[in-house]
């Protein structure tokens, strides 16, 4: 893996007017610097309008943190792949554990959706994890393996490109609990092991697969020292310019 992805999770925060200040940080921050690792920012939709503006020629990319699995038409309250990329998303965060556990999002809607954000160009960061209860009841692996199947069998691996594996552990998210580095990296080997049955070597030399759940600059350095961790997704920490640059800064030290 040859650069890291620091990618943020804002989920539902900041506005327009929040997010404007928040990036006008993050951009003076990165203005003028030659990154080797990649930056992504995921707003709520309705500050990716203001990211647009306020990243314009920079590196950074940016995301949605959601889309639905149709076209365009009549599904009121929702937004459509097509309309992602013509608000200047390049990404999407699909199957995130909080849109699994508090929207009902299955294993098959979840594929759906990245079968469908995949045809029609952008590239997704799926989200894939256990809870704590599984866990101790040793069934991680196995719980991973299904989330990943349950996609996987919608692609191919031509689009192995337009994919991203971001591993967050549940009991992790929000918990201020992070795995240890060692947990990580066992999951992470996992989950490559995993790909590696599937599609062939080459397909997935590019493909990152990200660590995601309380990672903040105290521990980013560990955690992203491991051997198959290529990245973070990162909640909490990245709704300030500081820890969020702090660890994209972590990343930089770290560049393979
Ligand atoms: P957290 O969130 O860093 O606040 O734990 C990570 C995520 O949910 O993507």
């Amino acid at each position: 893996m040859s650069n890291l992805l620091i990618a943020g999770n804002w989920k539902m925060n900041k506005g327009p007017e929040e997010a404007q200040k928040l990036l006008k940080e993050i951009r003076a921050n990165l203005d003028g610097r030659k990154l080797t690792s990649q930056v992504a920012v995921f707003p709520p939709y309705v500050s990716i309008h203001t990211a647009k503006e306020v990243l314009d020629e920079t590196p950074v990319f940016i995301g949605a943190q959601n889309v639905h699995e149709s076209s365009p038409g009549a599904f009121t309250g929702e937004v459509s792949s097509s309309m992602l990329l013509e608000a200047g998303c390049s990404h999407v965060i699909i199957g995130h554990s909080e849109r699994r556990e508090h929207f009902g999002e299955s294993n098959e809607l979840v594929a759906r959706k990245a079968r469908r954000a995949i045809n029609d160009g952008l590239k997704v960061i799926l989200c894939v994890g256990e809870t704590l209860q599984e866990r101790k009841k040793n069934r991680h692996q196995k719980v991973v393996m299904e989330q990943l199947r349950s996609v996987l069998q919608q692609l191919t691996e031509e689009n192995a490109n337009s994919l991203t594996i971001a591993y967050e552990p549940v009991w992790a998210i929000g918990t201020g609990e992070t795995a240890t580095p060692q947990q990580a990296q066992e999951m992470h080997a996992f989950i490559r092991n995993y790909l590696t049955e599937l599609w062939s070597t080459q397909a997935l030399s590019g493909l990152k697969i990200l660590y995601g759940g309380s990672m903040k600059p105290e521990n980013a350095m560990e955690l992203l020292k491991q051997e198959d961790v290529d990245g973070g997704l990162i909640g909490g920490a990245s709704l300030k310019a500081e820890s969020f640059c702090e660890i994209i800064n972590i990343a930089e030290n770290l560049s393979r």
